[in-house]
């Protein structure tokens, strides 16, 4: 932090810390202002509290009385997204001091290299010349403001990438060459991945992130990999060279590669997890991945199972699934962003809508504008109630079922209880074979959950999706 700024973040922490007094009595702990002055520069509460070693439940709830205490003093509601914007603002001082940015940047994570000894997940840095420094270039990867939960998550992807044996007891044969994150959209993949990066980047020499929602072919992925080593004239256009080059720089260097949105490389209107024509390559390349030497790593994000790391994850190869469940009551820190009211209500919506960060983000805005914030009373109605946004999101991920797969959820819509396939091949016009083919496609989507029942499985569909599936006219 330059001289100026330090004197401009003391002095609103001063002017905080005196209100507080007047207030309260108290003055602000050396954990309150670490949580003020880490939010200054975009650091979130794990990397807050990995670096002045808490725990993140710990800080989580520092951080929520904190914001509270500030939203009563300044008659507004202040939390971990809106702070630095107040802070920019000079609503924490007596004259207008702008403390995060002087150049009328809002994005202070953006602009904190003097700050932080290690950037903000979605802060790209400049390239380097020595590969023994980090090098981080996450190109289009999205900025993320708000990352609560995800400790077990984070825990468990950290030690099959680094393969910390301080972290379990279990030492895996070797360090992982693929992570999969999988899980329904809107889930919280990418967020978690962001998280991740933070804190295992200094691992790495190279963290690279890419998406891929636009469909790149493969030869576009590694020539846009190729360029961050080598100048674009030296490289070549031939795949088989170009897979070369990439495995002589994972060799010789520990890079962390995330694809995000691997899904856009599958085909629209078929089953799960099958590559569009001209894409099959990919699979190959995956598959080499894991199969060659190296100790770097790929991170693969996907809504949709992909069919090789299904059919590679039976073999004793270096390649792990997270499938990302709920986010669980750590949600509540969402509804607590959004002012929302009846906090003895948000377990029912946070369950309602699968604790589903998306979901529940849209779910939470339609309370606030049109219920002022009262979740009682939104839950007053049959639920789930799907937001348009919500509808649109949804639809998204419809659009690329099989007809097969329609039947079935049109079919399991309708249902009140799970059902066995058994059941549901009385049910729907289909040979056991489509139905098999459908419902496994439909488990691979993340739409499908199958349970264990005493000596039968049984399936169920995602009960937000059933509700938009009954509403929706299939052709
Ligand atoms: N752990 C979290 N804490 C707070 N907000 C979260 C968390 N995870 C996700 N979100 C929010 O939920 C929304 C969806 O998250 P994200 O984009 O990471 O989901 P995704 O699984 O990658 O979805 P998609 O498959 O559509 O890319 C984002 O607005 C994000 O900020
Ligand atoms: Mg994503």
């Amino acid at each position: 932090m330059t001289a100026a700024r330090l004197i401009e973040f003391e002095e609103s922490v001063k002017w905080i810390d005196d209100r507080i007094f007047a207030k309260t009595g108290k003055r602000l702990d050396s954990l309150q202002i670490s949580i003020l002055e880490a939010t200054l520069r975009g650091q979130k509460y794990p990397q807050i509290a990995a670096e002045y070693k808490f725990s993140t439940d710990h800080v989580r709830k520092a951080g929520w009385k904190l914001w509270k205490l500030l939203s009563d003093m300044l008659g507004e509601p202040v939390s971990q997204s809106n702070f630095r914007a107040l802070v920019q603002q000079g609503a924490f001082a007596n004259s207008n001091n702008n403390i995060v940015n002087s150049n009328n940047n809002i994005n202070g994570s953006r602009d904190c290299s003097e700050v932080t000894k290690a950037r903000s997940p979605a802060s790209p840095q400049p390239a380097q010349e020595t590969p023994t420094e980090l090098h981080i270039d996450l190109g289009d990867a999205p900025e993320i403001f708000n990352f609560y939960g995800c400790t077990n998550e984070l825990a468990t992807l950290q030690q099959w990438i680094i393969n910390d044996e301080s972290k379990s007891g279990d030492r895996l044969p070797s360090p992982t060459r693929i992570a999969a994150i999988l899980e329904i959209s809107g889930i919280g993949k990418t967020t978690l991945a962001m998280g991740l990066i933070d804190i295992i980047k200094t691992q790495f020499n190279y963290v690279i992130y890419r998406s891929l929602r636009f469909s790149p072919t493969l030869e576009t992925t590694l020539t846009n990999l190729l360029q961050i080593f080598s100048d674009s004239s030296e490289i070549t256009h031939n795949i088989e060279t170009q897979i070369s080059k990439l495995f002589n720089h994972l060799r010789q260097y520990r890079i962390l590669i995330i694809l995000d949105d691997v899904q856009a490389l599958f085909s629209s209107g078929q089953l799960a997890g099958q590559y569009r024509s001209g894409y099959e390559d990919y699979q190959l390349f995956f598959q080499q991945i894991t199969e060659v030497p190296h100790h770097s790593c790929l991170i693969l994000i996907s809504s949709e199972k992909p069919r090789e790391i299904a059919e590679l994850e039976k073999f004793n190869l270096p390649l792990r699934t997270l499938v990302l469940g709920s986010l669980g009551m750590a949600a509540k820190d969402i509804l607590s962003c959004h002012q929302l009211l009846n906090e003895e209500a948000w377990e029912t919506l946070i369950n309602t809508y699968e604790g589903n960060p998306l979901w529940l983000n849209i779910t939470a805005t339609l309370i606030r504008e049109l219920f002022g914030g009262r979740v009682a009373d939104f839950l007053q109605y049959d639920m789930p109630i799907l937001d348009e946004s919500l509808c649109w999101r949804l639809e998204q991920q419809l659009q690329c079922l099989s007809e097969q797969e329609v039947a079935v959820i049109v079919q399991l819509a309708k249902e009140k209880e799970a059902v066995a396939l058994s059941q549901m091949l009385n049910k729907i016009k289909l040979s056991p074979s489509d139905l098999i083919k459908a419902m496994k496609s439909l488990v691979r989507r993340f739409l499908l959950a199958p349970q264990e029942q005493v000596k039968t499985t049984v399936f169920t569909l995602n009960p937000v999706v059933a509700q938009y599936v009954k509403t929706r006219h299939f052709p």
